[in-house]
């Protein structure tokens, strides 16, 4: 299906073809591919979901599942094989998802629904601290005073990991821009591991594995530090990575210098991406190979713009005949 998914990557036999979308490498890496659904797509999906608020999805768990099912069904069952493969497929691992037509605020309960579908077709969606849902929304805008730089546009969101300071798996992100007004810079960054070109110097540093502590600032909403390394590996032995700058606390003065090169040998990495995410667009990637962050903004009173994230865990059973392959 794509020449970027590797056989031993396959978890579901990929369909022979798409349909109601396409799938093409981005222009700015072969590992991030663009899914792009037609109009018409995209318009039955929402005709489909109308009689649900997102309100509905909220209150029914199941129905995030049920929204996911339909878009899959419109797709001729295209979609969730290769939602799969790309999100676990180590060569790739990451998606911009673009639904034409879905482009501004006034839809934005659309976007929710959509969001909501192809992540139910990958695994669930998980408890948002921040919003108490299983999504949040979030406005940023010129001036800001909160207690990370998640909301503060002026500055560089340096390249992280999602969930490092929950005890709950976090396999994907996805990142969606509902609204964007007045703006200038403020791509997403990305990074996939196997790109950086230090990665193998600091996994096999005695520093990698051992156990540090992390915690989250008051908005955050969770108030139980938890621990755990900042490299780990995959079933294939292969290395993930759990980090963020801001929530490690070093122990000493070892742990603290060597968090402080790792830092600067990611954000001076020259294979970091830069992605503008159109309206309506989102990122899904696999959290523990890629990293993400933010470039700055120019400054201008206007400067509006609203995010929704979704974090959760990869889930999925693989069809009956492939069992025991
Ligand atoms: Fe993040």
């Amino acid at each position: 299906m794509n020449a970027f998914t590797k056989i031993e990557d396959l978890v579901m036999p990929l369909p022979l073809e798409t349909r109601g979308y396409t799938v093409t490498p981005s222009k700015q890496s072969p590992r991030l591919l663009e899914l792009t659904f037609a109009r018409e797509t995209v318009e039955a999906f929402v005709k489909a979901v109308a009689e649900w608020p997102v309100q509905a999805l909220e209150y029914k768990s199941f129905l995030r599942f049920r929204v996911g099912q339909i878009l899959d069904d419109l797709c001729e069952g295209t979609l969730r094989p290769v939602l799969l493969n790309t999100i676990l497929g180590r060569s790739t691992g990451g998606m911009l998802i673009k639904p034409e037509g879905l482009d501004d605020v006034s839809q934005a309960e659309d976007m929710v629904k959509f969001t909501t579908a192809c992540a139910h077709l990958i695994g669930r969606s998980n408890f948002d601290a921040m919003s108490g849902q299983y999504y949040a929304r979030f406005v940023v805008v010129n001036t800001d005073n909160s207690d990370s730089y998640l909301r503060q546009p002026h500055r560089v969101m340096e390249l992280h990991n999602d969930g490092t300071f929950v005890d709950q798996i976090t396999d994907y992100v996805l990142m969606l821009k509902i609204d964007e007004k007045n703006m200038e810079g403020g791509n997403s960054l990305l990074l996939h591991l196997d790109d950086w070109e230090d990665l193998d110097a600091f996994f096999t540093h005695p520093l990698a594995r051992r156990d540090m502590r992390w915690t989250a600032p008051p908005s955050k909403n969770t108030t139980k530090d938890v621990f755990h390394s900042v490299f780990d590996i995959d079933a294939e032995g292969r290395p993930t990575m759990r980090y963020i700058d801001q929530f490690v606390q070093p122990a000493n003065f070892e742990e603290g210098v060597w968090l402080h090169a790792l830092s600067e040998s990611i954000e001076g990495s020259e294979q970091k991406l830069s992605i503008p995410v159109p309206v309506g667009s989102f990122l899904l990637i696999n959290n523990l190979f890629w990293l993400h962050g933010r470039d700055r903004f120019i400054p201008h009173d206007g400067l509006r713009r609203e995010l929704m994230r979704q974090r959760g865990y990869i889930s999925f059973q693989k069809p009956m005949y492939q069992r025991g392959q």
